[in-house]
């Protein structure tokens, strides 16, 4: 008898999507006999059953499209907002999987898609998980589909600031993506020759910066490129953060817990504009004229790269293979050359950050550039 097989897109979209629905889709049709639906809009469209049968037409031309076709949110089963309340849906997701007959949801996302289908899996769910993420940030694998194409968009954007710093003799400052892990930032910056690279794993030094942008000049080189990530914060931040999350931890009582959790949310409010912030001060610091880029969304959008395509194609067929294998209740990771099923419970409540010995900031301390 033919299984059914749901699949969604959840978290924020990223390059190489369709060529994992397409994957999987067409692995699933053609060698295992699966019917695949699929649902719109992440978990939302699984609460709602907003539902489309995912045929081979359907799945026919979308390889090189950018985005998803099942469209996406960042909607969590447990916290739904319904009317003017967060309500915890996961049991109303369960009846649109079972009116479905489905014998395995596919949970295509990022780190926080990973910790949901984790959720639908404990209420009985079979669930199997895909990840992607311009981030890389997912615990217990290599990378993640979205994450080369993103370091070319980014790695291309710190190339040609290269031409307008030097022309006007100034600090540029290109802030990336990466949420907080320095993947995108360290790996575009190392590649498009960045002079400053500031990671989350790194808290940096304006002063430390400054003197490196110093030393460029008295060698005759009257510009630099600083690649940030959207989560560097300064040592100074860092040591504020901790002190403030150790009182959280520390708290007696309900109101001294409140009190801390609003200072956290105040020191986060503070790291808005924290690169316009650095640009100034760097200003001041240096004497050079500088300017910000803020690479933004475009980071995300269009076609995915040929290695995003292969990818998302690798993940998209072993998906399919482990439906059949009834591998549930596992991420399709990479690990080398491999698709490994990794269980979730090894995947959740982690990041995977920059280990500070990883090559590429060896790499990018040979050739000297500075880390704050
Ligand atoms: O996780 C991918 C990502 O693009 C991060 O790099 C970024 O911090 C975040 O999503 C932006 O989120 P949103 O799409 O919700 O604005």
């Amino acid at each position: 008898m033919a299984k059914y097989v749901g699949v969604l897109t959840a978290g924020g979209d990223t390059p190489g999507l369709n060529a994992a629905l397409r994957g999987l889709g067409k692995s699933a049709l053609g060698e295992y006999d699966l019917q695949l639906i699929g649902f719109y809009d992440g978990f939302r469209g699984l609460m709602n059953d907003r539902s489309v049968i995912l045929d081979e037409q359907r799945l026919s031309g979308i390889l090189t499209f950018g985005g998803t076709i099942l469209g996406t949110s960042r909607d969590k089963p447990h916290r739904m907002p319904v009317g003017e309340k967060l309500l915890d849906m996961t049991d109303a997701m369960l009846e649109v999987y079972e009116k479905h007959h489905l014998d395995a949801l596919v949970c295509i996302g990022g780190g926080g898609t990973q910790k949901n289908a984790y959720r639908l899996m404990q209420k009985g769910m079979n669930v199997i998980t895909i990840p992607k993420t311009i981030d890389r940030d997912i615990a217990m694998t290599d990378t993640t589909i979205g994450f080369d194409t993103a370091l070319g968009i980014a790695t291309d954007a710190v190339d040609r600031l290269h031409s307008t710093a030097h022309s006007h003799h100034r600090i540029i400052l290109v802030e990336l993506m990466g949420h907080n892990t320095g993947w995108l930032a360290l790996g575009a910056g190392v590649a498009g020759g960045a002079d400053v690279i500031l990671i989350p794993e790194i808290p940096y030094q304006p002063e430390v910066i400054s003197e490196a942008i110093l030393d460029r000049v008295r060698s005759g080189k009257r510009f630099s490129i600083v690649a940030i990530s959207e989560g560097a914060i300064t040592k100074k931040s860092s040591e504020e953060l901790e002190t403030l999350l150790k009182q959280k931890k520390d708290a007696r009582d309900k109101a001294e817990k409140q009190t801390a959790v609003e200072k956290i949310e105040a020191w986060q409010n503070m790291q808005a504009n924290k690169t316009i912030s650095l640009a100034q001060e760097l200003e001041e610091l240096t004497g050079l004229e500088s300017r910000v880029t803020i690479l933004g969304y475009v980071q995300r959008g269009g076609i995915p790269s040929a290695r995003d395509r292969l990818l998302a194609t690798e993940l998209g067929t072993a998906a399919a293979s482990m439906i059949v294998k009834e591998k549930y209740g596992s991420m399709v990771a990479v690990r080398g050359e491999k698709m490994e099923a990794v269980p979730l419970e090894k995947v959740v409540d982690r990041r995977r950050t920059v280990p500070l010995e990883h090559s590429w900031i060896k790499a990018a301390k040979r050739v000297g550039t500075c880390l704050g």
